[in-house]
């Protein structure tokens, strides 16, 4: 064979082997590095208590990877181990019988104060700012598939669940923050036969689902900025709260409150605020609402104490700042459209009446006075309502993926209609479609708000001055 036909085939075996390597290694499940160096699957940061990042790695490795926080290398800690869990009574009984599986080890590690740079296994982690200036606002992200109730949303088509395009909006946009305002994981009961919108659909409440619903497609955001989590009530113990115990909830992961026995549920169903700093004299507060509902709490319900309780601690907490945006999943003072009576456009119903009847009592005016603004989801509308008598501005991004209502809030409100009994309406908006909004800081407690749709256009300008926000129609 002449030295000419040797190189060539040596550059063939050299080529079909690149090829394989190549192809090998795109594949999440094989690797040729050794299994030490591998990455973890998801790496994320999120804020907790005072602002505390917590740095969070979900990987298939036995221990937890390696974090590197300004040159010094430490081993994360396990907040979770893999395994399957028992099935669990459930909300939706054709779930109940279906072990939760999660072959994944959930490792965190809580970040110094003072932090400026972190990776891990060599892939850098979003920090926070002091003072964040580009803040994103999302909810209500995952594809619908409920049986016996809201019905299948075609999960395999991006123009039906929007989340991933909308992710990738979001991210280009370059945020300091990412908020979400909760409900992550819809993907609840099997696709049915013959149903090619969500056929292969992994549901349930185990690992695969998460990844299919939330973590696979929140990748470029995840890497992009930190998160503040809030809890939706698609995250109770009885449907999704084990995943978010171990994945997205910033405090420790302490027994009792992962939702494992249904025992255990009024522990792991409820949860104490905190606040998150933000710079300006301003600060978050995050609320756990995730188990109220749209009616009004007893006395001798255990909702109500706990819900007394989360007042007393907001209004605590509330006085460490000049000005609080409060972000609690369910809104405070918002509309849903009226279900029992479709026709009805002009009387949308209040939200959330279960928390209104608990916090009226403590505060007629439902929040204290230095809560500026009320972020929201669970209407999967967008929504803007700011008031001429002593409440704050709510909005509603419930709009980042999930199938969008389906009975509508009217565009103008009749003079009487309220949210909330002695709130007077100022400014109302409302838009319907998949996007997300975004929130530019002027200075403290000043906003400029955009909200976009998944083509990447903005759809409203909006802005805030403390208790009041204003908003119209980008034409
Ligand atoms: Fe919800």
């Amino acid at each position: 064979m002449s030295s000419l036909m040797i190189k060539i085939n040596r550059l063939w075996i050299f080529a079909a082997f690149s090829v394989i390597y190549v192809a090998l290694s795109a594949c999440s499940h094989f690797s040729l590095s050794p299994p030490s160096a591998r990455r973890p699957v998801t790496a994320f940061v999120v804020l907790g208590e005072e602002g505390t990042q917590i740095a969070r790695a979900l990987t298939e490795e036995v221990q937890c990877p390696l974090i590197k926080m300004d040159g010094v290398s430490e081993r994360m800690e396990a907040r979770a181990p893999a395994g399957t869990l028992p099935p669990r009574p459930r909300l939706l009984a054709p779930v109940a019988a279906k072990p939760a599986a999660f072959p994944i080890l959930t490792c965190e590690k809580r970040l110094p104060s003072k932090i400026r740079r972190a990776s891990i296994d060599g892939h850098p982690l979003p920090l926070k700012k002091a003072a964040p200036q580009r803040i994103i606002v999302m909810g209500d992200t995952g594809c619908r598939m409920q049986q016996g109730g809201a019905g299948f949303q075609a999960c395999n088509d991006s123009g039906q669940f929007a989340f991933a395009q909308v992710v990738q909006l979001a991210a280009r946009w370059k945020p300091d923050l990412v908020i979400h305002v909760g409900d992550y994981h819809y993907r609840e009961t099997p696709c049915p036969a013959g149903n090619t919108g969500c056929a292969n659909s992994p549901w349930g409440y185990g690992y695969d689902t998460w990844r299919e619903d939330f973590f696979k497609p929140a990748d470029p955001l995840l890497r992009a900025a930190p998160w503040v989590m809030v809890r939706g009530n698609h995250e109770i113990c009885a449907r999704a709260g084990q995943g978010w115990w171990r994945f997205l909830d910033p405090r420790p992961l302490s027994p009792g409150r992962d939702c494992n026995d249904p025992a255990d549920d009024q522990k792991g169903d409820h949860s104490d605020p905190y606040a998150i700093p933000i710079g300006d004299n301003m600060q978050l507060i995050v609320l756990d609402s995730s188990n109220t509902s749209n009616k009004k709490i007893k006395p001798d319900d255990i909702r109500f104490h706990q819900y007394r309780t989360l007042y007393t601690q907001l209004e605590t907490l509330a006085q460490r700042a000049q000005h609080n945006m409060v972000l609690l999943h369910h809104p405070l003072l918002g509309f849903v459209g009226n279900y029992p009576n479709p026709n009805d456009l002009a009387h949308p119903l209040p939200e959330n009446i279960g928390l209104q009847s608990v916090f009226r009592m403590l505060n007629p005016h439902l929040l204290p006075s230095n809560i500026d603004l009320v972020m929201s989801g669970h209407v999967h509308l967008f929504e803007q309502l700011s008031f001429s008598t002593a409440h704050p501005s709510q909005f509603v991004v419930g709009i980042s993926g999930s199938q969008l209502e389906t009975v509508p809030v009217p565009a103008t409100l009749a003079p009487d209609i309220t949210p909330a009994a002695g709130a007077r309406v100022k400014n109302f908006d409302v838009w319907t479609g998949f996007g997300y909004m975004t929130m530019e800081r002027i200075r403290s407690s000043e906003w400029d708000v955009q909200v976009w749709n998944s083509a990447g256009q903005p759809v409203r300008k909006c802005r805030i001055v403390g208790r009041v926000s204003h908003c119209e129609a980008v034409q």
